[in-house]
């Protein structure tokens, strides 16, 4: 009954699919400061999200709350990444809500296998059905930093 409450009383969240809709002095300040980022310069995200397939911004009250992309070839493959929901807005739902408009959107819909990175946010992914991968030795990437 609380639960009810609590929701109805919520603020409604909205999902923006147009990459113009990012506020990206605000995406640059989250991401800049994640752990698979941390320190990325305002253009880089700017550019890796105006590269994407689709992306995606959650707004509540007007304000962005959250953020991810999504890069495919819209048959075989996406991936997803930039995942980042504004803490006062967490535990409400944003992450599934953004990642459900992703895949969901037409041109990607029909997306055979999807695919992301997590250290430590498997509960929200799994709660979308993704599984960490059965064979982890078949996973290969070149890191270039070093
Ligand atoms: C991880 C993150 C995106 C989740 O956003 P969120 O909007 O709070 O997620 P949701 O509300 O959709 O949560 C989905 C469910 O997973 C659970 N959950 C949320 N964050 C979790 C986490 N980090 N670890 C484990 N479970 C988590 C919630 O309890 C929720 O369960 P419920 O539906 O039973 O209540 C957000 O915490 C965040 O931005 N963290 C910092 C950046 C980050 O780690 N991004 C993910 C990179 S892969």
């Amino acid at each position: 009954m609380k639960s009810l409450f609590k929701n109805l009383l919520a603020p409604r969240i909205e999902y923006e699919t147009d990459v113009e809709r990012i506020d990206f002095p605000l995406a640059h300040e989250w991401l800049r400061n994640t752990y698979w980022s941390k320190g990325i310069s305002r253009n880089r995200v700017e550019q890796g999200f105006r590269a994407s397939t689709a992306v995606v911004s959650a707004y509540v009250g007007g304000q962005m709350k959250g953020i991810a992309r999504c890069i495919s070839d819209t048959t075989r493959f996406g991936y997803i990444t930039d995942v980042y929901v504004a803490e006062e807005s967490r535990g409400r739902g944003v992450a599934q809500g953004m990642l459900r408009n992703l895949m969901q959107r037409p041109a990607l819909r029909s997306t055979e296998y999807w695919y992301l990175i997590t250290r430590d946010a498997h509960e929200v992914y799994r709660k979308l059905e993704f599984q960490t991968f059965d064979k982890p030795e078949r996973l290969m990437r070149l890191d270039k930093r070093r």
